[in-house]
């Protein structure tokens, strides 16, 4: 019986031969596809003597290190830094001087020299230097048009001699003569023309108390002793006050949140006299 099955010489030389002829075919086939998929997809690259390898640079970059054709970069506006040395804040002719208990004026009995009338509604006559008066009209015109509020001023500049006629010895309310603001030309106590809550802590709670806290640092002016900073300035609250800086620092002031003129200059605190 196994004589019977086992295949002739021809059959088994057949079967050889077939096998051969597939072996070839399937390594052929092999070799195509690889070289076939080297050139479609980049995955493999010829290297110094010419012999194609598989690659591993498959994996794409993080998006980070790629340039971005579409993306093109908002420049950021260059804002040039506030310039904290721009004026002086020892001269008393500068609009930056800052008057404390702790910094008379030099000479103690220094007088502006461009003082002008203030053409607004008063009480007492108002002078101020010239560049603080423009912006009190500007303020006061600005309060009647976008507020329909009138205002008035009650103090504006002092002399030395002014400032020993009212000093009655209070030294959280009144500046010493030779230590007032009101001696730069450069500050004014504003109230409404009605005279309600004149020079009086009320007058925080009132319109024209309301508008000027809101809107004086647009013409250059600010609330110089404002609340809660007795232990800063040494005066109480007195929302009256309003000192010309000009729009620049008052501007600056406000946008950093920093209320009074020694935090902002890095100055000591002034409670009181030496
Ligand atoms: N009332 C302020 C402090 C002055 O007398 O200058
Ligand atoms: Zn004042």
């Amino acid at each position: 019986m196994a004589e019977r099955n086992e295949p002739s010489p021809e059959v088994q030389r057949r079967r050889l031969v077939v096998a051969s002829v597939l072996s070839v075919i399937l390594i052929a086939g092999s070799f195509i596809a690889l070289f076939a998929t080297g050139a479609g997809s980049g995955g493999a690259e010829a290297t110094g003597d010419g012999a194609p390898v598989a690659s591993v640079a498959a994996t794409p970059e993080p998006t980070a290190h790629r340039p971005s054709p579409e993306v093109t970069p908002t420049p950021e506006p260059v804002v040039p830094a506030f310039d904290m040395a721009a004026r002086s804040i020892d001269d008393p002719a500068s609009i930056w001087v800052v008057v404390d208990k702790l910094r008379p004026l030099q000479p103690a009995e220094y007088e502006p020299a461009d003082l002008v009338p203030v053409p607004v509604a008063h009480t007492w006559e108002p002078l101020l230097r010239q560049e603080a008066a423009d912006a009190v009209v500007a303020m006061f015109g600005a309060a009647s048009q976008e507020a329909g509020l009138a205002l008035a001023s009650n103090s504006a500049y002092r002399s030395f001699g002014a400032q020993q006629n009212i000093y009655v010895g209070d030294d959280e309310l009144t500046a010493r003569p030779g230590f007032s603001e009101h001696q730069t030309g450069l500050a004014i106590d504003i109230g409404p023309e009605s005279g309600v809550c004149a020079l009086d802590v009320c007058l925080a709670d009132t319109p024209e108390g309301q508008w000027l806290r809101d809107n004086a640092h647009r013409f250059g002016f600010i609330m110089r002793y404002p609340p809660d900073k007795q232990a800063v300035t040494g005066y109480q609250f007195e929302p009256w006050h309003f000192r010309y800086v000009g729009t620049e620092l008052a501007a600056e002031m406000r946008t950093r949140g920093i209320t009074t003129l020694e935090e902002f200059f890095g100055l000591p605190a002034a409670p009181v006299y030496p």
